[in-house]
């Protein structure tokens, strides 16, 4: 057994059970105010290794899944060297397991290299053990590779994950191309380069027959693009992430007020902490993006996690590293957006559990779970961080909600022993008795 799961605990956190077994042992816990969830399984992440082991590692990376709520994590293929061989993916299914953190899920490379030139073996990557292929950092530009890509995947039983971006269009911008970006004269990176590519990927998809998936959709036409493709029956699936459910490219400019709430608190501009690719949109992609995963258009809330060291961060924006690092933060912010009313805990849920487990076409985890409490307050600080990219926009901001256990096969694999401390029933017991 696991966590007695949101069965007996109402998500919105009353009624909550008083007595919650953790996992398969015969670890109780008080459960009041506290909610449970099936284990999150994150889509996109970037954990680095081979090659970037001072951004992070597969264990610091497992272990910062863990601590967001995440029982699985798919790791990108943009490590160098790429994940474009079956032994590089064996050696990342045993460093998976090394970590006993959140379960490793690698994610090859869809072309040798990630070089878009030459397909990987999918077949022979497939069976050392990728659940499913990507060259994300990068779109895969030929159009006939692509369309070979998804063949292959279709017989490798395995989706392809495409970075939708047409170069051609984004050039050299480092942010969302608008007012803001004319403000602060930064090259911008408009949302036709997004939408272009999705047109042209839907295209390709519709030929080969095959299922694909699109990464980090920001654009509100994007997202429509997919909409009108669902609705003629193309299978199409795609994911979205927390940081553009939640930030505008006004945070460049240095606001720091989540979409949902009045200018509030306010940062510099021209942190780099707020360069991601693809970058941050407007409020109106932003509040389309939420219907979108309200309506079931968005399937998937996956991370993007891309923790880079302070050296490739603290430099001028034009110079910065492209991305986020966001595994420790995301549930809370998806959290917060849920209490201001941007949308619904039951569909936020099936995005982060079910539905990418629909996408990579697994059964859900039905022996991992996590206890969250939904009103805890904690400030992100760097050491607060287990992931080792402290690059977040949210460095120092309060944020509510936390994870204080995490279930991975039955075993409870991440305890926030403060949070738990007075929780414990046996601790209770003790007490009452004197
Ligand atoms: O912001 C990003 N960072 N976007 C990507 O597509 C790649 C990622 C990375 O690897 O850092």
């Amino acid at each position: 057994m696991i966590v007695e799961r949101v069965r007996s605990i109402d998500p919105e956190g009353h009624e909550s059970a008083r007595d919650v077994r953790l996992g398969d042992g015969d670890e109780r816990v008080d459960g009041r105010g506290l909610v449970a969830l099936p284990g999150l399984v994150d889509l996109h992440a970037h954990l680095r290794e081979p090659g970037f082991e001072e951004s992070e590692t597969v264990a610091t990376g497992a272990r910062a899944a863990l601590r967001g709520g995440f029982t699985a994590v798919c790791a990108m293929a943009n490590t160098v060297p790429a994940i474009d061989a079956p032994g590089l993916v064996a050696e990342l299914v045993a460093r998976g397991h090394a970590a006993r953190g959140a379960r490793v899920l690698p994610v090859a490379a869809i072309t040798r290299g990630r070089k878009g030139k030459e397909l990987a073996d999918l077949v022979e990557l497939a069976r050392a053990g990728a659940v499913a292929f990507s060259d994300d950092g990068d779109p895969v530009e030929d159009a006939h590779v692509f369309r070979m890509a998804l063949e292959y995947g279709r017989s490798a039983g395995r989706p392809i994950l495409e970075h939708p971006q047409d170069r051609s269009l984004s050039r050299r911008g480092v942010m969302h191309e608008g007012r803001v970006s004319a403000d602060l004269g930064l090259a911008g990176i408009p949302a036709a380069a997004e939408e272009a590519a999705v047109a042209r990927d839907l295209a390709v998809a519709r030929l080969a027959g095959a299922r694909l998936h699109l990464q980090h959709v920001s654009t509100a036409g994007a997202l429509e693009l997919v909409r009108a493709a669902k609705r003629d029956g193309l299978a199409v699936t795609c994911e979205v992430t927390p940081h553009h459910l939640s930030m505008t490219d006004a945070w460049v400019a240095g606001s720091r007020a989540f979409v949902w709430e009045d200018e509030s608190s306010t940062g510099v501009p021209y942190d780099s902490t707020t360069k991601v690719n693809p970058p941050l949109r407007t409020e109106a992609d932003v509040r389309a993006l939420w219907s979108g995963l309200v309506d079931g258009t968005i399937d998937a809330i996956a991370t993007d996690h891309a923790p880079h060291a302070s050296i490739r961060k603290e430099v001028e924006y034009a110079e910065a590293a492209f991305g986020i690092s966001g595994l420790d933060t995301a549930l809370a912010v998806l959290l917060m957006a849920v209490q201001a009313g941007m949308g619904d805990i039951g569909s936020v849920v099936r995005a982060l559990a079910s539905g990418p487990a629909r996408v990579l076409g697994i059964a859900p985890y039905a022996d991992d779970a996590v206890l969250v409490d939904p009103t805890a307050e904690w400030i992100v600080g760097a050491d607060a961080l287990a992931s080792k990219g402290k690059n977040t926009p949210l460095l120092g901001r309060r944020l509510r909600g936390r994870v204080v256990a995490a279930v991975v096969g039955g075993e409870v694999r991440y305890r926030d022993d403060g949070a738990l401390k007075g929780r414990r029933r046996g601790h209770a017991e003790a007490i009452a008795r004197g």
